[in-house]
């Protein structure tokens, strides 16, 4: 079937791009896109003749600028730890796929949309590139695994930074602090990234392949399941919390939150 929020490419032989399209919302990511997403991805990562898969945003001004708030906002608990369980089988279709995935940010990567990019194995962002975890300030936490894959890019430090403040870095401090690989002009991105997954498809595929399975195990990825459950429950344990309600429904009414404190099961 064709998506209808993605838009398929393949250039060159071996190279596929997946571009996220729903511009009325900055791509933001609601459930039938996160769907799409899952089963192109399953099938670009059975498909032996796509070597590398690149992931972008349709349009000048958003990658994808996160979780779609206005599909968030009425959920509950559980639904919440579906949405957020839905979110992490695409990542882990990202990162752990035998072939390489580059994350091609064309905008703002915002929420989910860093999430989708640090489960890619390298990011590469234009010079437009804005990236950020906002959720605190909507009442919630990230929950498409930022919690578990932001520090691999950047140490605990500046990713707790980050979470914890929900501010926006340009492509220059995204650079500066390890989260990207290279920097480029806006319109030169596609055919940079284009470039370089060419090399990466000229080499050998298995040993591309069996680096990246190896990398993959001896890094972080050891116990992903587990930390990604326990990412979900925390996720969707503020659905349903003032917070959450206040956050979401201002984001929507375009005004600022006013948050009344611990959610429920933080306090002791
Ligand atoms: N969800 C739903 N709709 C969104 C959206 C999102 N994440 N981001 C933008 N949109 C919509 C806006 O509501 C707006 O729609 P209308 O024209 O119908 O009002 C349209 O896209 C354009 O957005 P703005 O008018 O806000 O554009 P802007 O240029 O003024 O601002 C922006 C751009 C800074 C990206 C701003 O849109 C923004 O802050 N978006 C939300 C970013 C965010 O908080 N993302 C995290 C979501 S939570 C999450 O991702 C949880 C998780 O971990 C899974």
């Amino acid at each position: 079937m064709t998506p209808k929020h993605l838009v398929l490419e393949t250039v060159s032989p071996g190279i596929a791009i997946v571009k996220i399209s729903r511009r009325e919302a900055l791509n933001a990511l609601n459930t039938e896109t996160l769907t799409e997403l899952r089963e192109v991805l399953r099938a670009h990562s059975a498909d032996e003749s796509i070597r590398v898969v690149i992931l972008t945003g349709d349009g000048d001004k958003s990658f994808i600028a996160g979780a779609d708030i206005a599909e968030m906002k009425d959920k509950n608990s559980n639904e919440g730890v579906w949405f957020s369980q839905l979110g992490h089988e695409v990542t882990k279709l990202l990162e752990l796929m035998p072939k390489p995935t580059i994350a091609a940010v064309n905008g703002y990567a915002l929420g989910g949309g860093t999430e989708m990019a640090i489960a890619c194995d390298f990011i590469i962002a234009s010079d437009k590139a804005v990236f950020g975890q906002p959720e605190v300030g909507l009442g919630i936490i990230p929950g498409f695994g930022a919690t578990i894959r932001l520090a691999k890019f950047v140490g605990y430090p500046r990713a707790k930074e980050l979470i914890f403040s929900g501010r926006r870095i340009k492509a220059d401090e995204a650079f500066a602090i390890g989260l990207v690989n290279h920097v480029y002009p806006a319109q030169e991105l596609m055919t940079q990234v284009i470039e370089l997954a060419k090399t990466i498809s000229q080499q050998s595929f298995a040993a591309v392949t069996k680096s990246k399975m190896l990398m993959n195990e001896f890094s972080e990825s050891t116990g992903l399941n587990f930390k990604l459950d326990a990412e979900a429950h925390a996720f969707g344990r503020l659905f349903g919390s003032a917070d959450q309600t206040e956050g979401m429904s201002a984001f929507t009414e375009k005004r600022k939150p006013a948050f009344q404190g611990l959610a429920k099961d933080t306090q002791s």
